[in-house]
């Protein structure tokens, strides 16, 4: 692990009713802060719940140091866009972070670099941190191809203004996520090494300061090793976030 304070983020997904999601977001407060272990001197903790749960999650974790987000976003402020949620709602319930252009949201709702740039943007704007998911689909890393295309949805996703703290990255390999599977360690190296490297190129020497997470598959008995690797400053965590002391054991691993 480098210098950069890692980031041990939860994606809840569409998972959660109001009395399950409540119990798992206390359980881990209670963890962070409640054993006398200081925990959170170590790493920072955030929980992206669905929607529903954004309001009740970030109540129940005022103070905490538990840190709570959305999981998308509109790139309006408001308007006529019929189930949307906008960056500034969010806000307004106590969120800090929004992920955006996660592969889910990609995939099942046709969101282009663009799109998802907006959306940062948005999140920019309304004072939240967006967590700006990229990575490639299976048939792209078996034509060798990896690099070029996450490198091109890093720069077709990044926001205007973005600089070394005020968005966070996250490389979740498609074929990784869900699946069980994880790159080699030497492939997420060189895959954020390579984000690193365009990072500096697009905000020069504040891409050192730059949050690069790893996502797709992590789990207890993976997230030592794949923490440990050069420039993965921390994980976005699917399936396994939903247990309490699997996250808590991720977390542990940095
Ligand atoms: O956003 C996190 C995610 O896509 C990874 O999911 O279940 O493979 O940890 P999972």
């Amino acid at each position: 692990m480098n210098a950069r304070r890692p980031l041990i983020a939860g994606n809840w997904k569409m998972n959660g009713l109001r009395a399950d999601g409540l119990a798992l977001a206390k359980g881990l407060a209670n963890w962070l802060v409640g054993d006398g272990s200081a925990h959170g001197d170590r790493f920072d903790l955030l929980v992206c719940p669905p929607a529903t749960l954004v309001a009740p999650v970030a109540d129940a974790l005022k103070g905490t140091g538990l840190a709570v987000g959305g999981q998308d976003c509109h790139a309006a402020e408001k308007g006529a866009h019929t189930g949307d949620i906008s960056a500034w709602m969010l806000k307004d319930l106590g969120a800090t972070h929004v992920i955006v252009g996660h592969s889910e949201r990609r995939t099942d709702h046709h969101e282009d670099d663009d799109t998802v740039r907006a959306k940062a943007e948005a999140a920019l704007a309304a004072g939240l941190t967006p967590i700006i998911c990229i990575g490639e689909i299976e048939a792209e890393r078996d034509a060798g191809q990896a690099l070029q295309v996450v490198a091109r949805q890093f720069n077709g996703s990044l926001p205007e203004g973005a600089t070394g703290t005020n968005v966070v990255i996250a490389y979740e390999p498609v074929w990784a996520i869900g699946t069980g599977r994880t790159p080699t360690t030497q492939d997420v190296a060189e895959m954020h090494q390579r984000i690193r490297e365009e990072a500096r190129g697009r905000m020069g020497d504040g891409a050192d300061a730059l949050l690069i997470l790893y996502g797709g598959s992590v789990k207890p008995t993976n997230a030592a090793e794949l923490m440990a690797v050069a420039d993965v400053d921390g994980a976005l965590v699917g399936g396994a976030s939903l247990k309490a002391a699997d996250f808590q054991a991720i977390a542990l691993g940095c």
